[in-house]
């Protein structure tokens, strides 16, 4: 059969179908155009087949494909690792202006597939970077992305704060789970298939979020800051939560579809 053949065939989004058939033939996506009417391999073609099913039955492009470009970066994602989602690209942009005002020592607590501490390693290599989880398989994950790019960072495996040295950080940044466990949300698209770890954040959603806002005083240096991401429903309570534990210099962003994504604050004493 041919590549253009094969297209055909799948019920699902051509965009992906391209991606897929064009990852099994590790060719770019141009080379399909191309070669349209050009045999395909039956090997090629059995898996092209069953990734396409797989897809129709809801598994996420990016783990059938092995990989998520995030930032300027291509992060390896399995299963055990969020798919790093587009929207935390704007938490990366300012954890990058802190590092520019002079954080040195940066605490990436959540890390997954060691997306945010990898995207602001590439772009600022002379911060320290550390990077936490609780799942050692995302660690693991993370670990691997950050020995394939050769960027440097210390990983390790934490519940939040726990085996974290105290008092020495100027940046803690954070994309922790933030669904509440009963919401609706997490049936759809391709949150069915990630990690439970990586989205419930108790039945409020706010748990985790609670706890690294009550910690975080006691890790931060003076004037250090608390950078975190959370639901868009949720900038409000994020809000009064760090003001309420003494945190200044409180504000939310918006992400790139204008929802209140990410909410910081700074810890002056
Ligand atoms: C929403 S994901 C974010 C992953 C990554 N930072 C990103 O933005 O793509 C939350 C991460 O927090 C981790 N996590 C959940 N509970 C944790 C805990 N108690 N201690 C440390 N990490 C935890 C999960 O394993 C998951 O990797």
């Amino acid at each position: 059969m041919t590549a253009r053949e094969l297209l055909q065939q799948v019920a699902i989004d051509r965009g992906d179908a391209e991606g897929l058939l064009a990852n099994a033939l590790k060719v770019d996506r141009a080379w399909l155009f191309a070669h349209g009417d050009e045999p395909v391999d039956d090997t090629c073609a059995r898996h092209f087949m069953e990734q396409a099913t797989a897809r129709a039955e809801g598994e996420p492009l990016a783990y059938l494909l092995g990989y998520r470009d995030f930032w300027s970066l291509r992060l390896s994602v399995n299963r055990d690792v969020l798919i790093p989602r587009r929207e935390t690209e704007h938490l990366v942009e300012w954890a990058i202006e802190r590092i520019d005002a002079g954080a040195q020592r940066v605490l990436d607590l959540g890390t997954g597939s060691g997306a945010i501490a990898l995207a602001c390693k590439s772009e600022r290599p002379r911060v320290k970077m550390c990077a936490v989880d609780g799942s050692q398989e995302a660690l693991s994950c993370a670990r691997a992305n950050g020995e394939s790019l050769g960027l440097e960072v210390d990983w390790l495996y934490s519940n939040w704060f726990d085996t974290v040295p105290p008092g020495c950080w100027d940046l803690v940044v954070s994309n922790p789970p933030y669904i509440a466990a009963n919401d609706a949300h997490l049936s759809q698209g391709d949150l069915p298939a990630e990690p439970a770890l990586a989205l419930i954040g108790g039945d409020t959603g706010l748990e985790s979020i609670e706890h690294i806002v009550g910690q975080a005083p006691d890790f931060l240096l003076p004037r250090g800051w608390l950078l975190l991401e959370h639901g868009f429903d949720q900038a409000e309570a994020v809000a009064r939560l760090l003001r309420t534990k003494g945190f200044t210099n409180v504000s939310t962003r918006q992400d790139w579809s204008g929802q209140a994504r990410m909410t910081g604050g700074q810890w002056l004493s």
